[in-house]
């Protein structure tokens, strides 16, 4: 169970607005509707701004009730909708965007995101002197300052699922699978499903494998009576899977490749990432009223703390190389 920290109540706040931003998450919803809940006990109207920060320099903003968040606690994706807003990269946008909340007496912005969501919500905060507060929302779980992020929980399990499937297929077949999962640049998800998939390797963005290794690795489990593998691998740059599935075959290796993608972005969110996301989003409130800002809501050793958001604006890498041969020491 995680330990809150105590705050207290300071700001007397009328009106605020929530916005969801870059990859979707599940869970994400779990958190609005926290908001919307804990903000209405205390006598706050909460806004939800539709389409991430293009809806914000829009002025797509509506008001949330709480019968409005009703039946969404379960629901993958964002009832907000979201997207990767490059305007916003611009200040002169952020200055318009400051305008639209102005009108409409909104007083402070929850954002909802990754690193990049999270950046811009910094800049934003920098720039206008809105109060802002940032929720970690994104399955890759890579961001600085927090050991745990909404939807990474659900996207791990998802992605072991898929394995768990592929297990019995290749099994039957003694093949060996290249199995894909979600990270452009981080290893996070490839490494707990990886380790809870058994996989008999594991890469990871920006801690390569020599082609060399990956075959003697295949090799050895031949020798030692294992007919099937499987190799989780981390999107990286676009195509890797493929190459390396490519380079097997000119060695007689016989992979098939399974790339799971965007499935696991979608689902219902695990109880955990149901828990996590509704302690969030009530926060979120509980910032604002204690008259915090410009910080992200983090996760550090099982207790909730707020990292201002200058800290976080680098992802972190995944650097367990302790995890990464345990697979390989496991592999049988
Ligand atoms: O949200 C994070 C993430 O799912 C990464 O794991 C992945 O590399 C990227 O987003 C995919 O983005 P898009 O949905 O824009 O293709």
């Amino acid at each position: 169970m995680y330990r809150f920290p105590k705050l207290n109540s300071t700001k007397n706040l009328s009106r605020i607005a929530v916005l969801t931003s870059g990859g979707d998450a599940p869970g994400m919803n779990a958190a609005i509707r926290a908001l919307v809940r804990a903000g209405s006990e205390e006598g706050i109207e909460v806004f939800g701004i539709y389409h991430g920060f293009s809806g914000l320099v829009e002025g797509d903003i509506r008001p949330l009730s709480s019968a409005s968040v009703a039946n969404i606690l379960h629901r993958g994706g964002t009832c907000l909708k979201s997207d990767r807003c490059a305007e916003f990269h611009y200040p002169a946008v952020r200055m318009k965007a400051a305008e639209r909340l102005r009108e409409m007496a909104i007083e402070a912005l929850v954002v909802i995101g990754g690193d990049g969501s999270l950046t811009g919500a910094h800049l934003f905060q920098q720039e206008t002197g809105f109060a802002v507060i940032g929720i970690p929302g994104t399955i890759d779980n890579d961001m600085t300052g927090t050991e745990d992020s909404i939807g990474f929980d659900t996207a791990v399990n998802t992605a072991l699922d898929a394995i768990d499937r592929i297990r019995d297929t290749a099994n039957s077949h003694d093949r060996l699978f290249l199995v894909e999962v979600m990270g452009r640049n981080s290893g996070f998800i490839a490494a707990q499903a990886g380790i809870a998939g058994g996989a008999e390797l594991i890469l990871i963005p920006n801690s390569p494998i020599a082609f060399e290794t990956i075959c003697d690795s295949l090799d050895q489990s031949r020798l030692n009576g294992r007919l099937s593998s499987i190799i989780v691998i981390a999107e990286g740059e676009p195509g890797r899977t493929q190459r390396l599935a490519y380079k097997l075959e000119e060695q007689g290796y016989e992979p098939r490749v399974c790339i799971l993608g965007h499935t696991q972005r979608g689902g219902a969110p695990t109880g955990h990432d149901r828990v996590l996301a509704s302690c969030l989003g009530a926060m979120a409130i509980s910032h604002l009223q204690a008259g915090v800002s410009d910080v992200m809501l983090a996760v550090q050793r099982n207790t909730f703390t707020a990292v201002p958001l200058q800290q976080i604006l680098q992802p972190r890498s995944f650097e367990d190389q302790a995890m990464l041969q345990l697979a390989r020491k496991l592999r049988g």
